[in-house]
């Protein structure tokens, strides 16, 4: 969603308090916190550093060469050891995941369970091969076996790099070529709405064309596959015999821990870069701040794994923390609209975390879903991923908090690792749309375009002046494109890429991204990405997309479509374009509208003029139009665009 209307966003003045009874036992009581982070940064970070087990301690908390950060100097850490070894003396009987399947299946791994079998999964992936100048892509679904995998590979010190399992085979092509990943671990099949997912012929496909060497392949469903003789290997086979115990390896804090492909302004998706000794601090230490992490919580993040809110608050964050996790399989609609709330009554969730998007369509389905159920375990909710409107929060505080809980309206990126602008449950005065403050130790602003501050309620680009431990140490093997993305439009600050504005108590307020990416029912999808995959449909001449608001999703993709010569348009044709972007790209890539034109309107350069494709859909000022080459094609973009939203 990018708002445009700043000041009715700014008109809302409702403040929530916390409880007296949440404040007193927060883990954050006491504003202190702020000015100790400010007066001197490194010493915060390294206390937090401190909650962690080091092998060997850090030299240097910070060596800051801008834009290239280095956190923990020579310090030694394995992030599966964080995650589960060092639970196991005092907690090894708690729970870690409760995993709740699409079908009502339930499984528990304590961290017992969890310790056995990633030491196992370790071995298996050094008896197939596995060195540390790998890359192993991980395609699965919402099961333990994922996280396993994960903390496998982190146990070994090979970065993992997960591909949403609803990615397309030809997106998990590339990511796997991107990252030259030899190993893939992925599932014959599993379930989406009561049915079945055959994800072995995705990856099948995928692997026409990558240096894939090994496939291990976890059996969700029994599904039929076809195992391709001495590349796919079943993971119950590989798990018979391998030694209970791996030694986890030393990593360095500057070891990668993994990469996250994620879209960018151009086509080719960026695969961001996390380390481990920075990306661990930085998550545990927000999920105790934050989410308020204690011994006795179950703590839902709805996210998927294969998006960086669930590696960083499912996986990382929580588990570092000794937490018990919750884990759910499936869609929020099946069998029924309340799932959800049956999964918090049944399990006693008590702290819930989950997208603006997915709030919005438990709105429109009914408050006589979530009345069935008892959600009185919740005392913590949070919400990510895109701007939440006021409304919707006070929605949320009242109907599923039942008025007693705080919100953590987070604001981060694949980018950032982890949440950096959030109230501090405890402490924050809340404001129902605003994300509040920088987290402690962070300074951010709103710049104007030549990099000076804006004053108080106006809309600019939102920087970040300080490095925090969990910042993305660059792009695989791209670096040039690091320092051009975020470091050059302003040369002292990092350019998030989003609208913003901060009132005059200090409150920031997200306004939506300013630059060609989008956010569409809460995922991250590159304008240009749909584009290369609707021009890659053999009737298509040029296309340009663009989000057009929604109430539900946010933002849906609307894509304006050249068709070849002698190509007529047709409702079969739009159709067909549509199911080709989703093959391409996977189902949340595919355009909600598309309408054929003659031409773009394109300045005399050649430029196209996202802004009046934008505006033509919102009903919004065209602004000047005299400095396109064919101004007259706005009439005719005007009157296609009337046809199209008027029968919809
Ligand atoms: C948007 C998701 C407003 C923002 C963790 C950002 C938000 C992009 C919020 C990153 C929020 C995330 N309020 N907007 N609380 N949280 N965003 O990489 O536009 O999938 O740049 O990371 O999501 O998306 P990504």
């Amino acid at each position: 969603m990018v708002i445009e209307d700043v000041e009715a966003l700014l008109r809302e003045k409702r403040v929530f308090e916390p409880s007296v009874s949440f404040k007193e036992q927060a883990n954050i009581k006491n504003e202190d916190v702020y000015k100790k982070a400010s007066e001197d940064l490194e010493s915060f970070w390294a206390e937090n550093a401190e909650k962690l087990h080091w092998y060997k301690k850090w030299d240097k908390v910070l060596e800051w060469n801008l834009p290239y950060a280095k956190w923990f100097l020579n310090g030694k850490i394995n992030a599966c050891y964080n995650c589960v070894d060092r639970h196991i003396k005092e907690k090894g009987n708690k729970a870690a995941i409760i995993w709740e399947g699409e079908l009502g299946e339930t499984r528990v791994l304590t961290y017992i369970d969890l310790y056995r079998e990633v030491n196992k999964f370790a071995n298996v992936l050094r008896s197939i091969g596995v060195t540390r100048n790998d890359v192993v892509t991980i395609y699965m679904p919402m099961i333990p076996e994922l996280v396993i995998a994960m903390l496998a590979c982190a146990r070994i010190g090979v970065p993992h790099s997960v591909v949403f399992s609803g990615f397309s085979a030809s997106a998990l092509q590339v990511r796997i070529n991107d990252a030259g990943s030899k190993f893939l671990i992925t599932v014959d099949g599993y379930y989406r709405r009561g049915n079945v997912v055959n994800a072995k012929d995705t990856v099948d496909e995928a692997l026409k064309n990558t240096n894939v060497e090994k496939v291990i392949v976890y059996k969700r469903v029994g599904n039929q596959i076809n195992l391709v003789e001495n590349r796919d290997l079943w993971w119950h086979e590989l798990m018979k015999d391998v030694p209970l115990y791996c030694e986890p390896v030393q990593a360095d804090s500057e070891d990668l821990l993994f990469i996250m492909y994620t879209s960018g302004t151009t086509g080719k998706p960026k695969g961001v870069m996390h380390t481990t000794g920075g990306y661990m601090v930085g998550v545990n230490t927000t999920t105790r701040y934050i989410f308020d992490i204690k011994d006795n919580d179950i703590f839902w993040c709805t996210a998927d794994i294969g998006w960086i809110t669930g590696h960083s608050y499912i996986v990382y964050g929580p588990l570092s923390n000794c937490a018990t996790i919750l884990m759910y399989e499936g869609a929020p609609d099946y069998p029924s609209f309340d799932r959800f709330w049956e999964i918090i009554e049944k399990y006693k969730v008590t702290i819930f975390y989950t997208a603006p998007t997915a709030i919005r369509t438990f709105m429109k389905w009914g408050d006589e879903w979530v009345k069935k159920h008892d959600l009185s375990s919740l005392r913590l909710l949070g919400t990510v991923g895109e701007p939440i409107n006021p409304d919707v929060w006070v929605w949320y505080y009242n109907t599923i908090g039942n008025g007693k809980c705080p919100i953590v309206d987070t604001w981060w990126q694949t980018e950032t690792g982890m949440v950096l602008i959030t109230p501090l449950p405890g402490i924050t005065k809340l404001k129902p749309g605003s994300a509040t403050f920088p987290f402690p130790g962070i300074v951010a602003d709103v710049y104007d375009d030549n990099g000076n501050p804006m004053p108080p309620n106006e809309k600019g680009n939102l920087v970040i002046k300080t490095p925090w431990p969990s910042m993305l140490r660059g792009l695989y093997k791209d670096p040039e494109r690091y320092v051009e993305t975020y470091w050059s439009r302003y040369k002292d600050a990092y350019l998030t890429g989003d609208g913003a504005a901060k009132d005059e108590d200090g409150y920031f307020w997200l306004m939506g991204r300013m630059d060609d990416v989008l956010k569409v029912s809460g995922h991250r999808i590159g304008t240009m990405e749909v584009e290369s995959a609707i021009v890659s449909h053999e009737k298509v001449a040029e296309a340009a997309v663009v989000g057009m608001p929604h109430e539900i999703k946010g933002e849906s993709i609307f894509a304006y479509v050249i068709l070849k010569e002698g190509i007529q348009p047709s409702k079969e044709l739009e159709d067909d374009i549509k199911e080709h972007v989703k093959k391409t790209m996977g189902p949340i890539a595919r355009p909600d509208n598309i309408v054929f034109v003659s031409d773009l309107p394109k300045t005399r350069s050649g430029k196209i003029m996202r802004r009046i494709l934008r505006s033509l859909l919102t009903g919004g000022e065209l602004g000047d139009v005299t400095t396109l080459r064919d101004p007259s094609i706005v009439d005719e973009l005007k009157e296609k665009v009337k046809e199209k939203l008027g029968k919809t």
